[in-house]
């Protein structure tokens, strides 16, 4: 079997694919473009991909002997499942493995953003912290706040319960109401309207679909209170970025956290990587050492066994995909 494997991963995956198959790592630090995809992946029989990969029908069809595509991440709005499905090839993510650490670094962002931790330490950096200040870096309290939460799956459930720590007030969309969940979070039901209007924080945890695209937009931003805060930790895509530039800019909300933007990353000269209310982080909500050694395992389970012709550990499309499987 010969396995290709877009960027070098954490060494136990790496090692795990390599018991049982031929294995090759993409060399550079960035992502291959499209065609160096092809190039590299030529005669592989499983792709094990980065969110960075855009893995869709023209893809695989210039790679026919690749059976399953597995994505060490568990968003995937990088692949077209569908096209993947009727080319009979499997497609695996990393889902759970994940949660916590993202909630985790969900509350890093909140809490560095309302307390203006980046703008804070700058100003000692370069010298200009003379003395205790009666009005100096005034923030947001955390505690106590109402945090909207949009998009109560694994990890917005995990980020609740953090906020529980937090005596905060928790709101939630989605696109069905959780009542098994409202109890144990103590989260009630709203519309996405009713949560930017009510919120303190609002926090994203929604994938990347056609439905979730730009769903935080200037009207948005317009109903949100002036002193909120808006923390990405989903996808880039989900927000209009030049409307909440604008809203930032204008004062129409307080401040935002972004770990994930569109584009990613944003040209360094983005009107947003100069705004002192807003915290750019690279992408980085799974990355504990702890963490990505897990998405490395996964993804390579998942590969193995779906080359191996057996139920990989996580996949989306592992029924329909072998209806069609290769001859
Ligand atoms: C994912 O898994 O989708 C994250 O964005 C990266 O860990």
């Amino acid at each position: 079997m010969r396995i290709a494997v877009t960027r070098k991963i954490p060494e136990a995956g790496l090692a795990l694919l390599a018991e049982e198959a031929e294995v090759l790592v993409w060399p550079k630090s960035l992502p291959p473009n499209r065609d160096e995809l092809i190039a590299f992946a030529a005669g592989a029989d499983g792709l094990l991909t980065l969110l960075t990969e855009r893995v869709d029908g023209e893809v695989l069809d210039a790679l026919p002997t690749v059976r399953a595509v597995s994505n060490m991440a568990v968003g995937y709005d990088n692949i077209d499942v569908e096209a993947a499905t009727t080319r009979g090839v499997v497609v695996c993510i990393t889902p759970d493995v994940l949660t916590e650490t993202t909630a985790d670094f969900t509350f890093a962002l909140l809490l560095a953003v309302a307390r203006r931790v980046k703008p804070a330490a700058d100003a000692v950096l370069r010298g200009e912290w003379k003395t205790w200040e009666p009005l100096g870096f005034l923030g947001q309290d955390v505690y106590g706040a109402t945090l909207g939460i949009v998009g109560m799956g694994r990890i917005g459930q995990a980020v609740a319960r953090r906020a529980r720590g937090f005596a905060m007030t928790i709101l939630y969309t989605d696109h069905e109401r959780r009542l098994e969940l409202e109890e144990e979070l103590g989260a009630r039901f709203v519309n996405l309207e009713q949560l930017v209007r009510e919120s303190d924080v609002v926090s994203l945890h929604v994938p990347l679909t056609s439905e979730t695209r730009q769903m935080i937009g200037a009207e948005q931003l317009r109903l949100m209170k002036r002193s909120a805060i808006l923390i990405n930790t989903a996808r880039g895509g989900v927000i209009d970025t030049e409307a909440l530039a604008d809203a930032l800019e204008s004062g129409t909300i307080w401040a935002a956290g972004l770990d994930v933007t569109d584009p990613e990353p944003l040209p360094p000269d983005h009107r947003l990587l100069r705004l002192p209310n807003v915290l750019v982080t690279p992408h980085i909500a799974s990355a504990s050492e702890a963490t990505r050694a897990r998405m490395a395992r996964l993804a390579a389970e998942n590969l193995l066994a779906a080359l191996r012709g057996e139920r990989p550990p996580r996949s989306l499309n592992w029924e329909a995909a072998r209806g069609r499987a290769h001859p």
